[in-house]
Formats: structure tokens, sequence, C-alpha cells
């Protein structure tokens, strides 16, 4: 990799992915519209176009990708209750789609997409694998799974090399605030610095395989850097381990608050023994590590 484009370079995850590409020296072009991207978050080494990717002209701006070799897909409405008011909105789909189409042009090295564990709905069983049972239970999920049979496509008629990972939870520094993505660990947090209890949604027994940030960043890496080839691979990006939401609370301390009903799934955990084998990836870090680092800081 010596050159890469990086959409949704301005967001929560993309921006860590900015950040560490740029610390290997690696040529990076951010395309972001800013929709839930911030300014603040753009690495001001790497060049930066605002623009949104699910309707821009091709023809204009391909002369300025020159000697890109890997694009990271990333740009998306990451919003699965918004997807489910809003099911004509095809921002994810119609991005995806352009950027294959940019890949193709370029005739990039490999594209790489931030699909979602949403794909596999209520889990049938758990750890959850990649030949787990798909069943979209949103707009949002749905066009993750059409992303990713976009991807094969490129690659079974286009011959582009593409790579599809499928993340969990993600947490770590720059998780959102609000959103869909914005997870109990972000609630927590700011209940804990606010000396409120912590509001548990159900009985919160409800399992979840939390992710840290900079593990999705190693798995974009490392994928981005394998030798051999993809057609539309996919490969879980979780941790295999779970806790509880009121696991999740102890480890913050301080009281809890039930009440708050939702439906959601009951237990959602990764087995990531393809991505460990294939990428040699493992994650590093700890949930309770980075909540203790937290409540020790505040
Ligand atoms: N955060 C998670 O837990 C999680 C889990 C599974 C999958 N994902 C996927 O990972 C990717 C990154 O998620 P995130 O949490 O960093 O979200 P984010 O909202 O922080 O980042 C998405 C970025 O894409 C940009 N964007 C959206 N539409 C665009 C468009 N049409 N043109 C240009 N830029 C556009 C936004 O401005 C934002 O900067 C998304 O594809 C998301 O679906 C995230």
């Amino acid at each position: 990799m010596q050159k890469v484009i990086v959409t949704g370079g301005a967001g929560f995850i993309g921006s860590n992915l900015v950040d560490e590409l740029i610390k290997q020296e690696i040529e990076v072009i951010i395309l972001d519209n800013l929709s839930t991207g911030k300014k603040e978050n753009i690495n001001p080494r790497a060049i930066f176009y605002e623009c949104d990717v699910s309707n821009m002209n091709m023809n204009s701006f391909i002369y300025l990708f020159k000697d890109v070799d890997t694009i990271f897909h990333l740009a998306a409405t990451p919003q699965v209750q918004y997807s489910i008011e809003n099911p004509t909105d095809n921002n994810n789909l119609h991005s995806l789609i352009n950027m294959l189409e940019v890949s193709r042009l370029l005739k990039v090295k490999r594209f790489v997409f931030s699909s979602s564990s949403a794909v596999y709905g209520n889990p049938k069983y758990t750890p959850i694998d990649e030949n787990h049972p798909i069943n979209p239970l949103s707009p949002y999920a749905l066009h993750k799974l059409i992303g990713e049979q976009y991807c094969k496509l490129y690659s079974d008629v286009y011959d582009l090399d593409t790579v599809c990972l499928r993340y969990f939870n993600a947490y770590g520094n720059r998780m959102p605030k609000e959103g869909a993505y914005k997870s109990v660990i972000s609630v927590f947090k700011e209940q804990y610095s606010q000396n409120q209890p912590l509001n548990i949604v159900n009985d919160g027994e409800q399992k979840r395989d939390f992710i840290h940030v900079e593990d999705i960043i190693q798995a974009n890496i490392l994928v981005a850097n394998l030798t051999k080839n993809h057609k539309g691979d996919i490969f879980n990006v979780g941790t295999g381990q779970a806790y509880t939401v009121n696991e999740i609370a102890d480890m913050f301390g301080g009281n809890k608050k039930y009440g708050e009903k939702r439906i959601e799934p009951k237990n959602s955990i990764a087995e990531n023994a393809k991505i460990t084998l294939d990428l040699n990836w493992k994650p590093k870090n700890k949930l309770k590590t980075w909540i203790n680092t937290f409540t020790e800081e505040n």
C-alpha cells in the first residue's frame, strides 16, 4: 500500500484508520461529506475532499485519484433506526456502488468494504460464524448485505479484488455520542461522568461483543496487505468474548437504573476463527482495561 482512499475518513472508525495509515507513511485521500463525520477528526496530513460519494461525477474526479492502490470504503449513514424510518434513503448502497466503480476505473489492487454484523439479524446460535444464516432486519443491514454481494459481483465480473469486514460493536477514541451506533459504552461513559445512574435497557442480561476501534483498524490494514487474492471474501471482526450489559455497568461501577424496554437481539457474539487463521489477527484491547482506565481518569 502506498496511496489509498478512505471514504468516511472524518468519521469514528475512518479517522482512526487514516491516522494509522499516515503513521505508516501511506498517502491518504479522504472523501467525506461530513454528514456524521467531523472536521476536527480529519488528519491534517491527509488530502481531504468534501464530497458526497453516493452522487459524484466520476469523470471529473478520477484524475485526482491517479496511482491509488487501495480503497477503504467506510462512508455510510450507520443508523439502523434512521434506515427503518427512511427506507428510500439509498446513500449506503449508492456510495458503495460508486466507489466500486471508481475502483474498477482506477484498477486498484484491493477494495475493502466495511460491512456489519447487522446482516445476521437475530442470531440462531452463538458464537456467530461467517456461515451463520443471514437475516437483515433493517434497510441498513440489507444494504450492507447487498453491498457484500456487489463486492463479489465486481470480483467475478470485473476481476476487482474485494474484501468485506463485518464489524461487531465498535468502541474507542471518537466513538459517537449520538445516533444508532451510540453504544451502551458511550451512554454509560456520559452517565458515569455526570454521576448519574447507569440506564439499563431491558433486564441487562443481553450480551454484546465489543471490539476496540484499534483492532478494527488492524484488521483493515492486515487484509489490505494480504498477498492472496480475494473475491468478496467475508471476515467477522469481533473479539469472540461478550459481556452482559449488567457486567459492563459493573465495570463502570455506580448505581443502575432499569425500566427502558426495547426490542433487540438477546446475544451477539462473534466467532473470529476465520480472521484469526487467515490474517493472523488477534484483538489486543480488552474492554475491562479500557473502562478501568476511563474510570481512573475521571
Ligand atoms: N461503529 C460501529 O459499531 C460499526 C459496526 C458495524 C459496521 N460499521 C460500519 O463502519 C463504517 C464506519 O462507521 P462509523 O461508526 O465510523 O460511522 P461514522 O458515522 O462515524 O462514519 C461514517 C462517515 O461516512 C461519512 N459519509 C456518510 N455518507 C457519505 C457520503 N455519501 N459521501 C461521503 N461521506 C459520507 C460520514 O460523514 C462519516 O464521516 C460504516 O460503514 C458503518 O456502517 C460500524
